[in-house]
């Protein structure tokens, strides 16, 4: 069939059929994608245990509740980014900390405090350095914005994340901290470790048939908002990681590497309450000005609550 014949099919299918009321962005997507695949089958000769195969994979796959993932693992997700920083540059719109995924692991709910948290339960203190993020939240003129919501969230030692590693406390890593009056956050918790795709998952069974491995480098995630701001989505990825520019997810964008440093001053140790070098990371946040002419960056998806 040539791209015609297979949109009339199409449409004959699926839109000449309906006989009640139409979702009509529904239908226009379902009738597009339909003719993609349906071309796709011509074009490369998909048998019908391939296509079968397919099905049966996000079967798995969304029984794993690895979707999220695999949206990440195939860059669909990070192509959204690109595709919205598109849609910004049109709307005439630029500046502010650039945007990169959020991942398939928020949950929302986190314990929330003014301009300081201690974000980890305390179980690795003794196996992992300590880290220390601070940061100021402006916006893209550096005017500080008292009661910016920061919530933060990351992995532990093991690269796992809390909630979906039912090992760890709850909202162990997770926390929002409301910046203060003169717009500064400061979260005080452990060095995260990059994280894995599960070697036996649905997500790393796709990579492996790619050629490609599914590790992300060590990463701490953001989601930043305040009123009259467009709420940012991001997260900084922490130089000297191997996979720091060979990430499966492609979360690492040049204004988001982070450097930690180490601090071994005891002066400095006992300033912070500590009594031990810690890792000390600076991540400042600029937002930019919603406007009514801006593409909204919320994104309606399924999220974790605890
Ligand atoms: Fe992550």
């Amino acid at each position: 069939m040539n791209r015609q014949e297979i949109d009339t099919l199409v449409k004959q299918m699926n839109v000449d059929t309906a006989t009640a009321a139409v979702d009509q962005r529904v239908q226009t997507i379902v009738v597009r994608l339909l003719g993609d695949l349906f071309q796709a089958i011509e074009d490369l000769d998909i048998q019908p245990s391939e296509v079968w195969k397919g099905l049966e994979y996000f079967t798995d796959a969304g029984q794993a509740n690895e979707l999220g993932l695999l949206a990440a693992g195939l860059g669909l997700e990070h192509y959204l980014d690109l595709h919205a920083d598109e849609a910004d540059a049109k709307a005439g719109i630029s500046g502010g900390t650039p945007r990169t995924i959020e991942g398939p692991l928020y949950v929302a709910g986190a314990p929330e405090s003014v301009g300081f948290a201690r974000m980890d339960d305390g179980s690795e203190s003794d196996k992992i350095d300590t880290l220390i993020i601070e940061g100021t939240v402006t916006d893209t003129d550096g005017n500080v914005i008292e009661g910016a919501k920061v919530e933060v969230w990351h992995a532990n030692s093991l690269g796992n994340y809390s909630f979906f590693d039912k090992s760890q406390s709850d909202f162990n890593l997770r926390r929002t901290i409301l910046a203060d009056a003169e717009g500064k956050y400061v979260a005080l918790t452990t060095m995260p470790v990059g994280y894995g795709c599960p070697p036996e998952g649905t997500t790393q069974f796709v990579l492996n048939k790619l050629g490609r491995h599914g590790n992300r480098p060590s990463h701490v995630h953001y989601f930043v908002s305040a009123p009259g701001f467009r709420k940012l989505t991001t997260q900084f990825n922490i130089e000297g990681d191997q996979y720091l520019w060979d990430d499966f997810a492609f979360a690492t964008r040049d204004g988001l590497v982070a450097t930690a440093i180490d601090v071994s001053d005891q002066a400095e140790i006992q300033g912070r309450g500590l009594d031990k070098p810690f890792k000390h990371i600076t991540f400042n946040i600029e937002l930019v000005k919603d406007a009514t002419t801006a593409p909204s960056t919320e994104v309606d998806r399924r999220r974790a609550s605890a």
